[in-house]
């Protein structure tokens, strides 16, 4: 074991399945203190009991409660935002509450838990600030994504702005942009018919469809974005701030 993050401790928001949890464990298994939040309480406790990892209900569109997490964690070295939903249809289909509600999820949420989590990380000495855009909205548009594609982009702006105000106070602030990765919920809008673009009338077909229009000719699994996750929390990526980094097998080329 190579424990690339040893002595830091790391905040993740969202990580109770998927690419959260995949991350929770991947950063416990470098070493790293582990505090592991989601809004699914049952789902979060597949993490309890993890070595490293402290499991905490949080909902990120609740700006006390995160206020008041950050307050009893202290200071952190790593804050991975996850958290996020998919709003499924076009503009035409998004009422001003799906979009409300979009943005309070994927995007506000960063901003709440960068304005909590960064002081203590200017106090400390410095840290890093990770951010899950996607490549809808960064490298090419999602169909039927339209609040969920507005939101990433947001979240890849925000990103740059983060890291050059902080840039000479050792903050690092980069983003990952994953393409369709294969978790629980990417599965469950599969089921749902939320990818009927795609093709295909049942879930299988879709997801061949969709695995078709890969140059890999496969999607990506939920450890290859951890991995990524892994090396911009550790010092290994020391010099890169700012960015947006893409994991999608070469879909958007
Ligand atoms: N899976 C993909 O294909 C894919 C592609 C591009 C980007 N992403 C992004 O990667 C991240 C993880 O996606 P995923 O597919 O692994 O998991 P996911 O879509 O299931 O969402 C991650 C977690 O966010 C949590 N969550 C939702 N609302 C919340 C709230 N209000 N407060 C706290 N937690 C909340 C969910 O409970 C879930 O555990 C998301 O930001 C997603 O947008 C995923």
């Amino acid at each position: 074991m190579s424990r690339r993050l040893q002595g830091k401790k790391a905040f993740i928001t969202g990580a109770a399945l998927g690419i959260g949890r995949a991350s929770a464990e991947a950063f416990a298994r470098e070493g790293a203190t582990v505090i592991a939040t989601d809004v699914d309480a049952e789902a979060l406790a597949g993490l309890d009991g993890l070595d490293g990892v402290t499991t905490a209900v949080l909902d990120v569109t609740n700006p006390n409660a995160i206020k008041e997490i950050a307050g009893s964690v202290g200071p952190v070295d790593v804050l991975f935002n996850v958290a996020a939903i998919v709003h499924h249809g076009s503009v035409l289909d998004c009422s001003d509450d799906d979009w409300d509600m979009s943005f309070a999820v994927n995007a506000k949420s960063v901003h709440r838990t960068v304005r909590a989590f960064l002081p203590g990380m200017l106090e400390s000495g410095g840290g890093s600030i990770i951010n899950v855009a996607s490549t809808h909205g960064l490298a090419r548009g999602g169909v039927n994504r339209y609040a969920y594609t507005a939101t990433k982009g947001a979240i890849a702006a925000l990103t740059r702005a983060i890291a050059l105000d902080f840039v000479r106070q050792n903050i690092r602030c980069n983003c990952i942009a994953p393409g369709p990765i294969l978790s629980p919920s990417l599965l469950a809008r599969l089921e749902s018919g939320a990818f009927a673009e795609a093709g295909g009338s049942s879930a299988e077909e879709a997801l061949q469809q969709l695995t078709d229009t890969h140059p890999m000719g496969r999607l990506g699994e939920t450890g290859e974005v951890a991995a990524l996750a892994v090396f911009l929390a550790s010092d290994e990526s020391s010099f890169i701030t700012g960015t947006a980094q893409l994991v999608d097998g070469g879909w958007s080329l």
